[in-house]
């Protein structure tokens, strides 16, 4: 298991140091400050809403639940890191982190903001990154300047060993969360109670998970982010679409799995997908333009609904009409990393610009060509979605190659998505996703 403790975490330092130290230069400034983010309280009440840290702060530092804490990086200098330490009898500081990773820091406890403030740089153009509110009369030559946020923002794309080393354990923490899932379900479990096998199987609470567990039995697969947790089962259990992920050390798996329950017809969609998503998966190496293989994706589940009956022109027409993203009208995948959607997957250079995507994709998150130490998702989709099935119907151009019989049989499992993490390598890529799975035996 990975955690920072490891060998790997000061060249991943190193690598994140002289990136940063490229960006400020080009970007004119002589030092950062990166701030981990502050709690946001409900109004009119004193408890706070779940803190996420800054993912610019956890490029740096593993510490995903204290807020108030500063990196200060002044390129050449060991980087300091001001550590929230706070005297409160109404909550429990954490404690100071003791792990190997910290030798890598200037360690300094800090009581309260204002002791933050008097300790961070003041020579020089010192820019900010974080949360802008509350910072604007600090000094800072300029908050979340975007010269340089975009420089960072590129280079994020490429994961160093550690960090892939962290995803990595992610998934096979998240293969382990969605293999209790999967049990719960053929068990006979409601939303919720799927849900908590989930989060009982990896010790997690909701907030601590990378993004809410989307659980949807039978028709909720159609809602691309169900966001629903029934508490009681359904009375006729047909399917389930689990889009779930774990963290570690800050970073996230993004996993999703279909279940079919008895009907045959929709379990050979689903055997179908899976074949399509791995031949996909197959296409991924340094090199290839992401967009290419969103439009294979098109193609081949637009082959699979041709010979599933579900529409009845060829899969080259599908795509050229737009009929296949009536079924899929979601991207491929998207860049994976301190965030979900991870940043700069449509950047067209370190200076900003962006790559356009194929017209009539417009939720592509990706459009860059891959270069080894990427890590994406490979999600394929294919859905029964009402609103944009009715408007098919309306549409004389979409209208008569639906088979509507074949829609109304299969509308009530929702649909199918097959999401897998994948290291882009130079000649292929690493599954981190099926690997997990293969090692849970
Ligand atoms: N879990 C959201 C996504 O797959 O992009
Ligand atoms: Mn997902
Ligand atoms: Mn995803």
């Amino acid at each position: 298991m990975q955690t920072a403790d490891t060998e790997l975490f000061p060249a991943h330092l190193a690598t994140v140091a002289a990136r940063t130290s490229r960006a400020l230069e080009e970007a004119g400034y002589d030092a950062l400050v990166l701030h981990s983010g502050g709690l946001r309280m409900v109004d009119f009440d004193d408890y706070p809403y779940p803190f996420k840290a800054h993912a610019a702060f956890k490029l740096w530092a593993p510490l995903t639940d204290t807020p108030d804490c500063f990196i200060h990086f002044r390129p050449g200098e060991r980087p300091v890191l001001l550590f929230n330490s706070p005297r409160d009898y109404w909550h429990k500081p954490a404690p100071l982190p003791a792990g190997s990773w910290t030798a890598n820091f200037d360690l300094r406890p800090v009581a309260t903001l204002e002791a933050a403030r008097a300790q961070l740089p003041r020579q020089g153009r010192v820019a900010f990154i974080g949360d802008a509110e509350g910072f604007a009369d600090w000094g800072f030559a300029a908050v979340n300047p975007r010269d340089l946020m975009l420089r960072l923002d590129y280079g994020r794309a490429r994961k160093t060993p550690y960090e892939i080393g962290c995803l990595r354990e992610a998934n096979r923490l998240g293969a382990r969360a969605h293999e209790a899932a999967r049990q719960a379900f053929h068990a006979g479990e409601s939303e919720y109670g799927i849900a908590l096998a989930f989060m009982t199987a990896v010790s997690a609470r909701e907030q601590e998970l990378p993004y809410n567990p989307i659980v949807a039995l039978n028709a909720g697969g159609a809602v691309l982010h169900y966001q629903v947790l029934e508490r009681t089962p359904p009375p006729e259990r047909l399917s389930l679409l689990i889009d779930a992920g774990v963290a570690s050390a800050g970073y996230p798996s993004d996993i999703t799995r279909t279940h079919a329950c008895a009907d045959a017809d929709f379990a050979a969609l689903v055997a179908r997908m899976d074949d399509a998503q791995q031949a996909l998966c197959a296409g991924v190496r340094a090199g290839v333009d992401w967009r290419d293989l969103h439009l294979t994706a098109h193609r081949l589940v637009a082959e699979l609904l041709h010979d599933a009956g579900i529409i009845t022109v060829d899969a080259e027409a599908a795509v050229d009409t737009g009929l296949s993203s009536v079924f899929l009208p979601h991207g491929l995948g998207h860049l994976l990393g301190l965030q979900v959607h991870d940043v700069g997957g449509t950047l067209a250079s370190p200076e900003g610009g962006e790559i356009p995507r194929p017209e009539g994709h417009p939720y592509l998150r990706l459009t860059r060509v891959l270069e080894e130490g990427f890590v994406v998702t490979m999600e394929p989709g294919l859905y029964f979605i009402d609103s944009l099935l009715a408007a098919a119907k309306q549409n004389d151009r979409h209208a008569r190659h639906i088979d509507w019989a074949r829609i109304a049989q299969f509308a009530p499992y929702g649909g199918i998505r097959i999401e897998d993490n994948l290291a882009v390598t130079a000649t292929g890529c690493e599954n981190l996703t099926r690997d997990a799975f293969a090692a849970l035996g």
